[in-house]
């Protein structure tokens, strides 16, 4: 969303959050230096907690895997509530001759309670006009809004509450017809159907709008119990609701039939793409995963504390993970997991990792340690894991059943990265 570089101290202000500033996001002391990277020991994710080793895919299944998954439910990103009961989806669009007849375009509102007033988001959703049966779809939560993703003036202009951003024509925390296409640089739409993709994207605020308030606004207090006012120390923070909001829109691409289900790829950028590694560990249904300079709290393995360090990514952003994830700032050798195991939890599914030669604010070379280090786990289960040991050369994509490129440029979502991320799916969708 922004991008600060290292060396660029914003002062904090307490208000800052409120109207749309993200806050000491990147302090003039971050480390880029890796002979300053702590030694660190990783946790073995083929070790159980009891010290047993896993040697079997059915072990990893019925007791690693769920023995991880809970870990970091309960450490980092918080546990999040299931489908809700009362959940509707409501069409409100169809229109079969989109994009100058090359895609079909449906919006369609999908809510979380029976209340027609209630939290409810709204998916875009664009598919080749041309598609012969179900069509594979990525699915991805956007930052501005989804007629920023495209110029389509079709699409609805969101009301929601967004961060101020003078170039995307947000004002007064609004999207403007002015912001309309603002983002669409990150959504190479056309090229997607192209190639006999749907593309489906939800503005990530409709979840939980991005700022802390103490989660009174937002799907959180939906489930909240009988006089509970804010979530508990094991319990979703945004990330997580964020994530919940990609398994309910999965709920929704299990009822029709242009799309097929069982081939949709999550992907998601920075703090969303966090988000869409979470979604991939608690939801299978996703069938590949995809982190696009997630870095810390994402990829990137937290016991580097390169860059962004996880006290730092807490207290800029204490709404993001459980609160009991605050017992590892500056303590990251006392965290029963490391990102390598968040990874590890696709397994077997496909899953991509991408970095940005500039972007150290991200760790580069942790996501891919992390992306190395779930190796193991992909190979117990048979697949070929990630068939590179070493760091690959920039814009040299490697494609096992684990994908990792590391490109030219900075934080940011490219055609590059989506050429890729096509390339992966097609592999893996055997197309
Ligand atoms: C900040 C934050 C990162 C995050 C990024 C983003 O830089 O420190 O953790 O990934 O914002 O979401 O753009």
């Amino acid at each position: 969303m922004r991008n600060f570089r290292p060396g660029l101290f914003l002062p904090a202000l307490a208000l800052g959050a409120v109207f749309g500033v993200d806050v000491n996001a990147q302090p003039k002391d971050a480390n880029y230096d890796e002979s300053k990277v702590p030694k660190y020991e990783l946790p073995d994710p083929l070790v159980l907690t009891n010290g047993q080793r896993v040697t079997s895919a059915e072990v990893w299944r019925t007791q690693r895997r769920p023995e991880l998954l809970k870990l970091f439910e309960t450490h980092v990103y918080g546990k999040s509530p299931g489908r809700p009961e009362k959940m509707s989806f409501d069409v409100k669009s169809v229109d079969r001759e989109a994009l100058g007849g090359a895609a079909i375009r449906k919006e369609v509102t999908i809510r979380f309670t029976e209340d027609p007033e209630g939290p409810c988001m709204d998916l875009l959703l664009y598919l080749p006009s041309k598609a012969q049966g179900p069509t594979p779809v990525f699915l991805g939560l956007n930052f501005a809004g989804n007629h920023a993703i495209h110029p389509d003036p079709e699409i609805t202009l969101s009301k929601r509450w967004m961060r101020n951003n003078p170039e995307k024509a947000i004002t007064n925390n609004q999207a403007t017809e002015a912001s309309r296409g603002s983002a669409a640089s990150r959504w190479p739409v056309e090229e997607i159907l192209a190639r006999g993709y749907g593309l489906a994207t939800i503005y990530y605020g409709d979840i939980d709008p991005d700022f802390d308030d103490g989660f009174q606004n937002g799907v959180h207090p939906v489930f909240y119990k009988e006089g509970q006012t804010k979530p508990a120390a094991d319990e979703w923070g945004s990330i997580g609701a964020w994530a919940w909001g990609l398994s309910r829109a999965m709920d929704y691409f299990e009822t029709d039939r242009d799309i097929d289900a069982k081939r949709v790829a999550v992907m998601g950028h920075s703090r969303l793409g966090k988000t869409s590694l979470w979604a991939g560990a608690t939801d299978e249904r996703f069938a590949i995963v995809i982190s696009n300079n997630s870095g810390c709290g994402g990829a990137a393995l937290s016991r580097r504390a390169f860059g962004e360090t996880v006290a730092r990514i807490n207290t800029s952003f204490p709404h993001w993970f459980c609160d009991n994830f605050t017992k590892y700032n500056n303590n990251e050798d006392a965290l029963p997991v490391d990102q390598h195991e968040l990874i590890a939890l696709m397994a077997p599914r496909p899953v991509y990792v991408a970095s940005a030669q500039e972007d150290l604010w991200a760790d580069p070379r942790g996501e891919f340690l992390a992306a190395k280090h779930a190796d193991p786990v992909y190979r117990l289960l048979g697949t070929e894991g990630l068939p590179s040991a070493e760091m690959p050369p920039i814009d040299k994509p490697v494609m096992g059943a684990i994908g990792y490129h590391i490109r030219t440029g900075k934080h940011d979502v490219t055609s590059y990265d989506w050429q890729a991320y096509m390339d992966f799916a097609d592999k893996h969708f055997g197309r």
